[in-house]
């Protein structure tokens, strides 16, 4: 359509907004029969600016309704990252008998005392499915003076404490505090000055309870996002840890040098969970920002910038190296599926490659492959013009990558053409891929959800051919089925 050409980078199945700029998914929130998606939002500009709540609803997560602006500035600061819930007891008293969503938010300003940076916890309100707000008049209603960094609340209904949780990041750690009414917060514990990653400022934590596949069993999830750092060529991403919380502070099952990453693409930030989803449903469902900090201001868009990852379920499992988060496309992105193809049992050698060829689609990919020969297997994305994209498995190495050094637009920053992977280990000699590729991205799940690998392309042209091949030797191809997709049609 004309315009896609104008546009060629808006993506087809991923959220983006209407237009400038956007960043974290903010107030992930479902409340009477709707998802809301609140963003970090400047309305005035395609880089980051003073922060607005950008605002979209859905039913199913995947088609995506805009709506106006929700919080703007005000005089407390612009409106960094937060979550909503739903207040339904009205332990607030802010909805007169009834319930309704409050925002918990960090209001960010300069302390007119010292000239420094300032960071606060800040409420807003609505009674009417989040379609106007009010931001609480007692604002901000969580301070801590000697703190720079400190932001991103992510608040929780605790029933063992019967209380509300909030996790808030304070540059090296998270912070614990406990409420009764939304109003009034207390600390009760810090986590993390020694744990995990230290690359990076700690930003957009979440805290929830996953249980453990097929074990009746149950463990605690704490997931905090790392920002940029000059030193780190991977720029900003997110780890998680694995333990327990009780009801005052988070204590890690693994020793204090143990990373976990969320995602070993370059393209998933800030992610945080859906609060509320309903119980007959149970799932815990994330999404993150499609971008990174290292060049984020940068990518080559139009008068908009950012998108969202694929909204994803998360579920813990069990294996030797410890307990392990796996992450699937919510099952609803099926609906988008137009057309089907499915080979089995392709021999591929360097003289017989699998060629496909395609017509500027939105695809998604499942692959599963026997790798027991040990040939390197590829997959190639081209366009019709010079740009390919590289997916590519090493049997001896049991390494999973994805370069994207010819993919496309890629020198409007030093650290954007990158080959980046992860450890896969096949299982009975096989490997499993589901691949989604739309105009802007790459979205690769291995074995499962076991490993999840998400990268923004540019590509030149649009998609033309997918190509799988061998150097040497060869490698089987047990099953394949490629489906073409709608676009979800916004905005
Ligand atoms: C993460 C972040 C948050 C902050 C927001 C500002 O990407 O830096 O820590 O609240 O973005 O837009």
């Amino acid at each position: 359509s004309k315009q896609q050409n104008d546009d060629p980078f808006r993506p087809g199945f991923h959220f983006s907004p209407p237009s400038h700029w956007m960043n974290d998914p903010n107030g992930l929130v479902y409340y009477e029969g709707e998802y809301h998606l609140f963003y970090q939002h400047h309305p005035y500009g395609n880089q980051w600016g003073p922060m607005h709540w950008g605002h979209a609803v859905s039913q199913d997560m995947v088609h995506w309704r805009h709506e106006p602006i929700a919080l703007f500035p005000d005089e407390h600061g612009a409106i960094f990252s937060g979550c909503c819930v739903v207040d339904w007891n009205n332990s607030s008293g802010l909805f007169e008998g009834s319930h309704g969503l409050v925002a918990i938010f960090t209001h960010a300003d300069t302390c007119p005392k010292t000239g420094q940076p300032r960071q606060r916890q800040s409420l807003a309100y609505s009674s009417d499915k989040g379609r106007t707000w009010h931001k609480y008049e007692g604002n901000p209603v969580l301070t801590e003076s000697d703190l720079i960094d400190f932001r991103d609340p992510k608040v929780f209904w605790h029933s063992q404490s019967e209380r509300w949780v909030m996790a808030v990041v304070a540059g090296d750690h998270v912070r614990f505090y406990g409420s009764k009414n939304l109003l009034e917060w207390s600390l009760t514990g810090e986590f993390g000055h020694r744990e995990g990653s230290h690359d990076g400022v700690w930003e957009c934590p979440d805290l929830f309870e996953l249980p453990i596949d097929g074990s009746g069993r149950s463990k605690w999830v704490l997931i905090i996002s790392i920002g940029d750092h000059p030193d780190v060529p991977e720029g900003s991403r997110t780890q998680y840890f694995i333990g327990e919380f009780d009801g005052n502070t988070f204590i890690n099952d693994n020793p204090a040098d143990h990373i976990q990453w969320l995602d070993y693409g370059r393209d998933n930030y800030a992610g945080v969970t859906w609060s509320d989803i309903p119980d007959v449903d149970g799932r815990r469902v994330i999404i993150g920002w499609m971008s990174n900090w290292k060049y984020a201001n940068e990518t080559p868009t139009g008068d908009w910038r950012g998108a969202m990852t694929l909204p994803r379920v998360l579920s813990l499992i069990s294996r030797d190296e410890g307990i392990l988060l796996t992450q699937r496309p919510v099952r609803e992105m099926e609906q988008l599926r137009k057309e089907s193809k499915s080979w089995n049992a392709i021999l591929i050698t360097p003289e017989a490659p699998f060629i496909q060829k395609m017509q500027d689609e939105l695809l998604e990919i499942e692959a599963e492959i026997d790798v027991r020969s040990g040939s390197e297997i590829r997959m190639k994305i081209k366009s019709s013009g010079q740009s390919e994209t590289l997916i590519g498995f090493d049997p001896e190495r049991q390494w999973l990558y994805i370069d994207r050094t010819k993919s496309g637009a890629t020198d409007f920053h030093p650290s954007f053409p990158c080959n980046h992977g992860a450890k896969l280990v096949s299982e009975d000699g096989i490997i499993k891929l589901h691949i989604w590729l739309d105009r802007n991205a790459i979205e690769v799940y291995a074995n499962d959800g076991l490993i999840a690998m998400t990268d923004q392309i540019f590509p030149d042209a649009p998609l033309d051919q997918i190509e799988i091949s061998v150097k040497a030797g060869q490698d089987v191809l047990n099953s394949l089925h490629i489906h073409t997709l709608n676009p979800i049609l916004i905005p």
